[in-house]
C-alpha cells in the first residue's frame, strides 16, 4: 500500500478499480484529451509509476521528471512512444499490452479492407446526401474478395490473425516477414515472399509491422508504384510506416485503387488532400477499440503497473534487460 500512481487518460473502470484496490493514490487525467507536454511533465513528478497512452511521448525529459518512478505501463501493444534504451539506462521498467487486442485489431483491418473494396464510405455519403435515385447496373462497382490474393506485411500476432481470418474467403495468402511463420503456412497455405513480389502480386496489402527505424516509410512512392492499380492498401499499425504524401499522390493518380487507414503519419493530423480522397476509408485509430478489448487492456496495464510499483517482475516487460541492472 501507499503507492501513488498517475493515469494519463481515463480508461475502463475495471483497470482503475484494480489500481485503487492496491494503491493509496490513483489520480486520473479528468479531461477527455491527451495531456499537454507541460501537464505530463508536471503530473509524473513524485509518482511510483504511470499508466500511459500511446499518444504520450515518454522520452528522457519525462523520465527524469518522473522522480521516484519505477516505470511506465503503456495501454497499447505498440510502444514507439517510449525511449526504450533510455528507460533501461535509467533503470525504469516499461510494459505493453500484447495478445489481448490481436483479434480486435485484425477485425478492424478486415473492416477497412471490406469498406475499401466495396466503397462503403463513398456509398454511405452518397445515400445520406439524398443522391440515391434507384438501383443502377454501374452504380459503385467495387472489388471482389473471394479467391483473391492477400499480402500480409509483418506476420506477428496481428498479421497472423488477419491472414487466418481470410480462410473463409478462400484467399491466397502471401506474407513478408524476417521469420518463417509455420502456422500461416500450414493453416492458410501462405507463402513467404520478398516485399517486392508481394507488392506485385497482392490484391490487398495489409501492414502489421511495429514502428522502428527500419520500418519508417516502408511504404513510399516506389512501393505504391509497385502495387497493382487495382490493389488496396491497409494500415492498422502505425502511421509513419507509410509516407502519407506519397500515399495521397498514389491515390490521386489511381496508382492504387484505394486505402483503408486507422493510423496517420502525423496523427491526429491528416496529410493535406487525404480527407478529400474518395478512394480512402479513414477511421480514427480505433484498432483495439471494442468494449471487451479495451477492458482487457486496462486490466493488463493496471496489473503491469502494480508489478512495477511493487518492484516485482512485470508480466509484459518490454525492456527485460532493466532487471539485470537492479
Ligand atoms: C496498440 O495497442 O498499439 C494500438 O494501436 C492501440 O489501439
Amino acid at each position: 500500500m501507499g503507492y501513488n500512481v498517475y493515469v494519463t487518460r481515463a480508461i475502463p473502470e475495471e483497470g482503475l478499480e484494480r489500481l485503487r484496490r492496491e494503491c493509496e493514490t490513483v489520480e486520473v487525467n479528468p479531461e477527455d484529451r491527451a495531456l499537454t507536454r507541460a501537464e505530463l511533465l508536471e503530473k509524473v513528478r513524485g509518482r511510483d509509476g504511470v499508466l500511459t497512452m500511446l499518444s504520450d511521448v515518454i522520452d528522457e525529459e519525462v523520465m527524469r521528471a518522473a522522480t521516484g518512478a519505477r516505470g511506465f505501463a503503456n495501454l497499447a501493444v505498440g510502444f514507439n512512444n517510449f525511449d526504450v534504451a533510455k528507460a533501461t539506462a535509467l533503470g525504469l521498467v516499461l510494459t505493453n499490452t500484447p495478445g489481448v487486442l490481436t483479434d480486435a485489431t485484425a477485425d478492424l483491418a478486415w473492416a477497412l479492407l471490406f469498406a475499401a473494396a466495396r466503397r462503403i464510405g463513398e456509398c454511405d455519403r452518397f445515400v445520406r446526401a439524398g443522391r440515391f435515385a434507384g438501383w443502377g447496373p454501374m452504380l459503385f462497382l467495387g472489388a471482389d474478395l473471394t479467391g483473391r490474393t492477400l499480402g500480409i506485411v509483418g506476420a506477428g500476432r496481428i498479421g497472423t490473425a488477419m491472414a487466418l481470418k481470410s480462410r473463409g474467403f478462400e484467399m491466397k495468402v502471401l506474407y513478408c516477414d524476417p521469420s518463417i511463420n509455420e502456422t500461416l503456412e500450414r493453416e492458410a497455405g501462405a507463402r513467404r515472399v520478398e516485399l517486392n513480389d508481394l507488392l506485385a502480386e497482392a490484391d490487398f496489402v495489409s501492414v502489421h509491422v511495429p514502428l522502428l527505424d527500419g520500418t519508417q516509410h516502408l511504404f513510399g512512392a516506389e512501393q505504391f508504384r509497385r502495387m497493382k492499380p487495382t490493389a488496396i492498401f491497409i494500415n492498422t499499425s502505425r502511421g509513419p510506416i507509410h509516407d502519407e504524401a506519397a500515399l495521397v499522390e498514389a491515390l490521386r493518380l489511381h496508382q492504387i485503387a484505394g486505402a483503408g487507414l486507422d493510423v496517420y503519419e502525423n496523427e491526429p493530423r491528416l496529410h493535406p488532400g487525404l480527407a478529400g480522397m474518395d478512394n480512402a476509408v479513414l477511421v480514427p485509430h480505433i484498432g483495439s477499440a471494442t468494449v471487451a478489448t479495451r477492458t482487457r487492456m486496462a486490466v493488463m496495464a493496471a496489473e503491469n503497473l502494480l508489478a512495477i510499483v511493487k518492484g516485482r517482475r512485470a508480466p509484459n516487460c518490454i525492456n527485460p534487460d532493466v532487471y539485470g541492472r537492479k
